[in-house]
């Protein structure tokens, strides 16, 4: 099969996808080595059998919507390259919106505070979250990342060794307070460690969005989705329980879901929290929620 021939199965292939040509161009790339300038310069080029099967494969198994991102394995978020697959959840360009806001806040704390300062990433998933941090902040910082699903902790401890960052990782349950043992100060046990801040991009999706997931998505980790019937239940231990470990003044700062960043916020107060923030995605919905321990 010549380079054309093979580009012209693919997008049959893929003809219900939206936007195929990106997905076309990554499956070409990734599977078969074919760049956007061999089709061009070389499309009467034969393509060996074998890279062919791969490429037609992919291109198959895209059609039925499984993730390009599970497909190539590989995703970038805030410039770095995360592996993803099965079992944890994609890193989304709207949580990168998360990451700015941090990275803000978190250089103010550093400027004043003039120390390194800890920040614990709740619902770590792929790492997305504490190793972006970890990157910007160097040595300004000090990450600990925790995530309770053992298929997404494997991707976690890959990414972090991937991206060369200095983050400790927990396997564990944020529901559970035990987990704050974790944090204790390793010379006086009575102690806590001080954190500066506590970032999570938790589930929050509730009873109605879980029925009308998009195709996509239901290939991802229901656990990496489902945030209790109204979507709330991590912020809501989080704010409460998470809250004991933070320094005054610490910043407690969420990714929310659509609609929700009202009750976070309320949540927030509630829970002892002031100087309430929020901040829009790429699309212009409120996607981040912060508060300042008082
Ligand atoms: C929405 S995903 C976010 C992943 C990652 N932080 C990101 O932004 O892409 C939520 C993550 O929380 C994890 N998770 C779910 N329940 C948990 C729990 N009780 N304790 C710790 N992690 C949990 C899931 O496995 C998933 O990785």
């Amino acid at each position: 099969m010549t380079v054309r021939e093979l580009n012209e199965n693919v997008d049959k292939i893929l003809q219900d996808i939206p936007d195929r040509d990106f997905d076309k161009t990554c499956i070409l790339e990734d599977f078969g080595n074919i760049t956007r300038e061999a089709l061009a310069l070389h499309p009467e080029e034969e393509i060996s059998p074998d890279r062919c099967q791969k490429v037609l494969g992919a291109a198959n198994t895209r059609a039925l919507g499984y993730p390009l991102q599970y497909i190539l394995g590989e995703w970038e978020f805030y410039g770095l390259k995360f592996r993803v697959g099965e079992g944890v959840l994609i890193p989304r360009a709207d949580t990168e919106a998360l990451v700015d806001v941090s990275l803000v806040q978190l250089r103010k704390m550093h400027k004043k505070l003039d120390r390194k300062v800890h920040v614990i990433d709740l619902c770590s998933g792929s790492g997305c979250v504490a190793i972006s941090i970890a990157k910007k902040m160097e040595e300004a910082a000090q990450l600990y990342a925790v995530e309770l699903s053992g298929e997404a902790f494997p991707y976690l401890s890959e990414n972090v060794r991937n991206n060369n960052v200095n983050v400790r990782l927990f396997r564990g349950d944020v529901m559970d307070g035990r987990m704050l043992d974790n944090f204790r100060d390793p010379i006086d046990d009575e102690r806590f460690i001080p954190i500066d801040c506590i970032v999570a991009n938790p589930p929050y999706l509730t009873d109605d969005e879980m029925s009308n997931l998009q195709r996509e998505v239901t290939f991802e980790p229901e656990t990496a989705l489902y945030g209790g019937s109204d979507g709330l239940k991590f912020y809501r231990v989080i704010a409460c329980m998470w809250n004991y470990l933070l320094t005054p003044g610490g910043l407690m700062i969420f990714e929310v879901g659509d609609n929700e960043s009202a009750i976070v916020s309320r949540i927030l107060e509630e829970n002892g929290f002031g100087d309430i923030f929020t901040e829009k995605d790429g699309a212009g919905i409120i996607r981040v929620v912060g508060g300042h321990k008082m």
